[in-house]
């Protein structure tokens, strides 16, 4: 079924000028993009983004990577976008990603590891209508 999924491109691919390469690799395969942004989160915005996680050691340092400077989020959609989308992202770490993926190909650390993509549908839907409202998502 094709299904919505949102993407963000972190401080460290922004900062890398990764945008444009990591737009294309989602374009070359499927995705459409519905809506994209560039927005630079507070503290308060990426602790509630990350909500779920606030009880895990490596809150505050997500929190702190997370706002040092803009990101880059986007609603991509196609047939499986959540599962495709984190494929093509690779394993959150970037020593266990496989070859080839956004991640392997780019990323420093679990922390520092370019992208996000949302885990299941539930969290689509929470994280696309954190960033996007529907008169933006196209
Ligand atoms: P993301 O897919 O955005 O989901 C949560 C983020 O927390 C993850 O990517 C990493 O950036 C970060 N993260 C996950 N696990 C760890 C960890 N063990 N140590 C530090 N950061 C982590």
């Amino acid at each position: 079924m094709a299904e919505q999924t949102l993407s963000i491109i972190k401080p460290d691919g922004v900062k890398k000028g990764l945008t444009g390469k990591i737009i294309s690799i989602f374009e070359e395969n499927g995705f459409e993009i519905k809506a994209i942004k560039k927005v630079w989160l507070t503290k308060k915005q990426a602790e509630g983004f990350y909500y779920i996680h606030k009880e895990r050691p490596f809150f505050g340092s997500l929190v702190d990577f997370m706002t040092e400077g803009p990101i880059v989020p986007m609603v991509l959609f196609r047939e499986n976008a959540i599962l495709k989308n984190r494929e093509i992202m690779g394993a959150t770490n970037p020593k266990d990603a496989a070859e080839g993926t956004i991640r392997k190909l780019f990323a420093e650390s679990i922390e520092r590891n370019v992208v996000h993509g949302s885990d299941s549908l539930e969290s689509a839907r929470f994280e696309v209508a954190f960033f996007f409202n529907i008169f933006e998502i196209l």
